[in-house]
């Protein structure tokens, strides 16, 4: 009878929990895939709940729908780190005391590591992040084309090469979504410079578009599955970016099939029926009367706000747009906040140390090392002088919005001190960027001959000099809203250098920026290394590698032309770079970085994908498994490696394709498949790569699509661009 009882009353529970079950609606019943929720909650929605999830409450958060308990949206940036809590209503900070975060290398040094688990790492940890702070969605990560070395938000992106921009950005997208927190890739696009950013009008050929311009998005949506995209604040042929026909209808969301929400930058709509029918979803950060001037909490101002419901209810806009804008709002809201098991994430641990030190170190590229300058162990000299203001400034803060602030900051003074002791350094500032992080280029009130004669003093009395100079986020120095105003170092740091090479010639110049420099000095000068924006554990990784307790594998993103006028975009006047201040015309084509030194037979001062070890490698012939492809085949390429030093050391070596006999011009050489390879000292291992030779395809402006033309093409590995070892010929049916 007792189990009659039990069974009888188990039956009435599980009854009554379905009906629960039932009663409770489906768009809150996380066992329901996502697309029935979507439905479920839209059916539920009026016409002004809908219009509310397309634009912005404040400053960073965009409406949920609080009568239905489908919450609002958060976003923060920033690519490097989870920038601080900001106000409601303005750009100021909102003075929290729990917003201190990790800064992490800015992206330049994550591409310049050539390595996809680097790039996941990355993204798992500012993801864990993010989602500590509760944030829905993190502004970032950047893949805009290194187009000129002007660009002052260069160091947010990864490289001048669509390809290793492509297999980069995919593994930090899943780690920043495997949090529930969406990634938002930016800036979409053709957003490659900070001068008149808002509105300069780009014009360019469709090849350079898809081939140069595009890949790294469509990766970052096709095979990174990016949560949601934020449109750029330029025009592409006439339209904003930010609601582009183009780009967002027909490319993103009919080509590519992308099924999440496109948000503006911060004030990029201008216009409501653009908005609404130009495949943009969620505004933000508009001035809210849309002139220059700003109304107190306007956010029903907005373009996609009343004007934006007031045409749904004359029915000048079908209601079918608003639907397929709330579809996506609210597929982003049951990805993230809404979705079942989200993790909780972490907030700075020692984890998220390891990772932002990992990246640093395996990121640093070793520029010049002659007579083996580098390593310099510990105990090698005694007395080591450290010069020039890049040794203490902060890295992590200014630049613009991917400023941070940080629970802590290791500089590369602090760095060099606990490696090698206290005893053994001293510090001279050498030169002065001013008073503030953001003056603009105002003379520093420090008298700089008194600093030139102080720094060439310490520099007389050492064993050996680091000078650490560079950019350093300042206006015009990298940082967002201006371009570089020259190519030379800023602040009087080559004439520091020439006066510190008179009294000691034992000298490393060790650069932090985000961008490309002119270097008079370099061939007075025994080593250069490119060391990047690294975030909090910096100055322990550049000690660490300059130290030789690690070995420098990173390879440049982006070439180092000798002077600005090798580069492409400042081949062609000024229409081509920075534009006429209403359009500009990109016209090196897809001949962009190296596409343009290899072309054109310039020799850059240091190329792209070049950088040393404290090893060497030896490579082997490359060779394919057949010699004859159809087009939807893969070639696969191998070649041995082998670590001919005495360390430890990776090399990620890299695989360039080019089509001799084209009907159409292409670029002497393209990179199409790259691997870093960690060897130990005396070890060969074969390297296998896969080569598509659907990526042998140009576009084909003729017909709008890709071709892979039947004939020759030839591989070939490389330690660099500038660096090929061995050639092999295939033939495509
Ligand atoms: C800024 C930047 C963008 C950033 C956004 C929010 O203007 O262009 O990258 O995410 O506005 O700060």
């Amino acid at each position: 009878m007792k189990k009659l009882k039990t069974a009888l009353f188990c039956l009435l529970l599980a009854g009554l929990q379905t009906n629960a079950q039932s009663m409770k609606p489906i768009y809150l019943d996380n066992s329901q895939p996502i697309e029935r929720r979507v439905e479920d909650a839209l059916s539920r929605m009026t016409l002004e709940e809908k219009v509310a999830l397309c634009h912005a409450q404040s400053k960073f958060s965009s409406h949920g729908v609080p009568r239905l308990g489908i919450p609002e949206i958060w976003m923060s940036d920033g690519p490097h780190g989870v920038r601080e809590e900001i106000q409601w209503d303005s750009w100021g900070n909102a003075g929290f005391t729990n917003d201190s975060c990790t800064a992490y290398p800015a992206l330049t040094c994550l591409a310049a590591t050539f390595n996809p688990e680097m790039s996941h790492a990355y993204g798992v940890a500012i993801g864990e992040e993010a989602r500590y702070r509760r944030k829905d969605i993190l502004l970032g990560p950047g893949v805009n084309i290194y187009r000129t070395p002007m660009n002052g938000r260069n160091f947010e992106y990864m490289g001048e090469d669509p390809y290793l921009a492509s297999v980069m950005v995919v593994p930090y997208i899943k780690g920043v979504q495997q949090n529930g927190v969406a990634a938002c890739v930016k800036h979409f696009a053709l957003n490659n410079q900070e001068e008149w950013r808002g509105h300069i009008n780009v014009n360019l050929s469709d090849r350079a578009l898809y081939e140069i311009y595009l890949p790294a998005f469509k990766a970052a949506v096709e095979e990174g599955k990016v949560w949601s995209i934020m449109g750029s604040y330029n025009q592409l042929r006439g339209q904003h970016c930010c609601h582009n026909d183009l780009l967002l209808n027909k490319i993103l969301k009919t080509d590519w099939q992308f099924d999440g929400a496109v948000v503006t930058d911060w004030g990029g709509a201008y216009d409501t029926k653009q908005a609404a029918l130009n495949g943009l979803d969620i505004e933000m950060g508009s001035y809210t009367n849309g002139l220059s001037s700003k109304a107190k909490f306007g956010y029903e101002d907005y373009y996609l706000a009343k004007p934006f419901l007031d045409l749904l209810k004359k029915g000048e806009v079908p209601v079918s747009v608003v639907d397929d804008k709330a579809r996506r709002v609210l597929r982003l809201i049951f990805r993230t906040a809404m979705t079942p098991n989200r993790p909780y994430g972490r907030f700075v641990c020692e984890d998220h140390s390891a990772t932002a030190r990992k990246v640093a170190e395996e990121g640093i590229v070793l520029l010049k090392n002659d007579k083996q300058f580098f390593p310099v162990p510990v105990g090698k000299y005694q007395r080591i002088a450290v010069i020039g203001e890049n040794a203490t400034r902060s890295v992590t803060e200014g630049g613009g919005s991917s400023t941070l602030k940080v629970k802590y900051e290791v500089s590369p003074l602090d760095g060099f001190i606990s490696k090698y002791g206290k005893e053994h350094v001293t510090y001279s500032m050498g030169y002065a960027s001013g008073p503030s992080l953001y003056d603009r280029e105002e003379p520093s009130k420090l008298n700089a001959d008194s600093l030139i004669k102080a720094a060439v003093e310490t520099a007389k009395n050492a064993d050996v000099v680091y000078f650490v100079g560079g950019l350093n986020k300042n206006h015009f120095q990298d940082a967002e809203g201006g371009d570089r105003k020259n190519y030379s170092l800023p602040y009087g740091q080559d004439k520091l250098i020439d006066a510190i090479l008179k009294v000691n010639k034992n000298i490393a110049i060790i650069l932090i920026s985000g961008n490309a420099v002119s270097m008079p000095w370099v061939k007075d000068v025994p080593a250069i290394v490119q060391t990047w924006y690294l975030g909090s554990e910096g100055g322990n990784a550049i000690a660490n590698v300059l130290s030789g307790a690690v070995n420098p594998s990173g390879k440049l993103p982006f070439s180092f032309p000798k002077k600005l006028e090798d580069n492409a975009a400042h081949s062609f006047g000024k229409i081509a770079y920075p534009g006429d201040s209403i359009n500009e015309y990109y016209k090196e084509d897809i001949l962009v970085g190296y596409r343009w030194f290899d072309t054109k037979k310039i020799a850059p001062q240091f190329a792209f994908g070049y950088g040393l070890s404290y090893t060497t490698f030896e490579y082997g012939k490359i060779t394919t498994d057949k010699t004859t492809y159809k087009a939807d085949e893969t070639v696969k390429v191998s070649f041995t490696l082998k670590n001919t030093g005495k360390v430890d050391g990776a090399e990620a070596v890299q695989v360039y394709a080019s089509q001799p006999k084209a009907s159409v011009i292409r670029p002497a050489k393209e990179l199409k498949a790259f691997k870093k390879v960690f060897l130990k000292a005396g070890e060969t291992q074969t390297v296998s790569v896969d080569v598509k030779v659907k990526d042998l395809a140009f576009y084909n402006e003729k017909n709008m699509s890709w071709t892979v033309e039947p004939g020759e093409f030839v591989l070939r590995n490389a330690a660099s661009s500038a660096e090929v070892k061995s050639s092999v010929a295939i033939q495509v049916k």
